[in-house]
């Protein structure tokens, strides 16, 4: 089993990525990080425990981190993820506990007690604490076996400017902490995840999953895919995060090339622009595999099976 931190800001599409990570048995989720994203951090941290207890997993430790970036003000995305960060469809106030610790610590501790290259990081959100936790822990990048990461965009553009996709955007500076850091990435672009678009046939197969998954999950894909419409005129919303997660179990569903990526955090105009050498024309260093492409009916399967198997708990 590949054992994974998931640092997220939930977010619909974070959830379900939480989700589809604990239905699978190939994961091993140790801790779940939160950071200041979608919503602010007190909001992040509650979505994240409400999610852990919809999938029957009370006993996950959840831990807050930063709630805020690096150097730049906060800026946050209700307009997309609704006033709560998982509007669409309503879940109980969580019981279960906020870890003490720091996500920063918990980061650094999954790693560095467990031997090197075998803990995988899964940011789903800005990257604030990963990039706080390889500055606090100067061995870390030796010892993380993998970045998988959903962040930035490349013939794509943005979604929060034109140049630039929110959770580089949110925190320019740790995403290029994070890509200078030469820990071995594999990053997930909106060229990849505006491939993985519902539909109403999609959305059904989720709703009938029933139990409580089914309705939840059909909810926010629901509520998700008003704003994506609304905004690009498009057919569906994408489900950015989960893509993550399928990488790990299923890379078979996606295609990319290891490029050389570079995060842009001086110009006002570009601000958190991810320059992607896809070409190849600079000699810099290849520091990431860039997924392009994903089978959008193959992910859909994959999420759909998976869920299933929580639905019947
Ligand atoms: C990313 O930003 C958030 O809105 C989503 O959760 C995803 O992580 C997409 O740009
Ligand atoms: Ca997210």
């Amino acid at each position: 089993r590949q054992a994974i931190v998931i640092d997220t800001d939930p977010g619909q599409d974070d959830a379900i990525a939480i989700l589809l990570a604990l239905a699978s048995p190939e994961l091993e989720v140790l801790a779940i990080s939160t950071v200041a994203g979608n919503v602010p951090l007190a909001l992040t941290s509650r979505n994240a425990r409400m999610v852990c207890e919809l999938a029957g997993r009370p006993d996950l430790p959840v831990h807050a981190g930063a709630d805020r970036p690096l150097l730049r003000p906060l800026v946050t995305a209700e307009h997309v993820h609704g006033k709560t960060g998982l509007d669409g469809h309503e879940l109980p106030a969580p019981t279960m506990p906020l870890q003490a610790e720091h996500s920063v610590d918990v980061i650094i501790r999954s790693v560095m007690e467990r031997p090197a290259g075998s803990v995988t990081l899964c940011p789903l959100g800005p990257l604030t604490n990963i990039a706080l936790a390889l500055q606090k822990e100067p061995a870390l990048a030796q010892r993380i076996g993998r970045i998988v990461l959903m962040g930035g965009g490349c013939f794509e553009g943005g979604n929060i400017t034109p140049a630039a996709e929110f959770n580089c955007y949110v925190d320019p500076h740790a995403a290029a902490v994070v890509f200078g850091s030469g820990v071995p990435l594999t990053m997930v672009p909106l060229d990849c995840t505006h491939q993985a678009l519902t539909s109403p046939a999609r959305i059904a197969a989720i709703r009938a999953l029933g139990g409580r998954i089914g309705p939840a999950v059909a909810g926010w894909l629901a509520f998700a895919e008003r704003f994506d419409e609304q905004k690009y005129g498009q057919q569906g919303g994408p489900l950015h995060d989960p893509c993550v997660i399928a990488w790990l179990i299923k890379p078979e569903l996606f295609r990319g090339r290891t490029c050389n990526v570079e995060i842009e955090t001086q110009s006002p105009l570009t601000l958190g622009m991810s320059v992607i050498d896809w070409w190849g024309v600079t000699e810099r260093p290849r520091n990431a595999l860039v997924l392009g492409e994903v089978d959008a009916q193959g992910l859909f399967d994959l999420i759909t099976e998976r869920l299933g198997r929580l639905a019947r708990h």
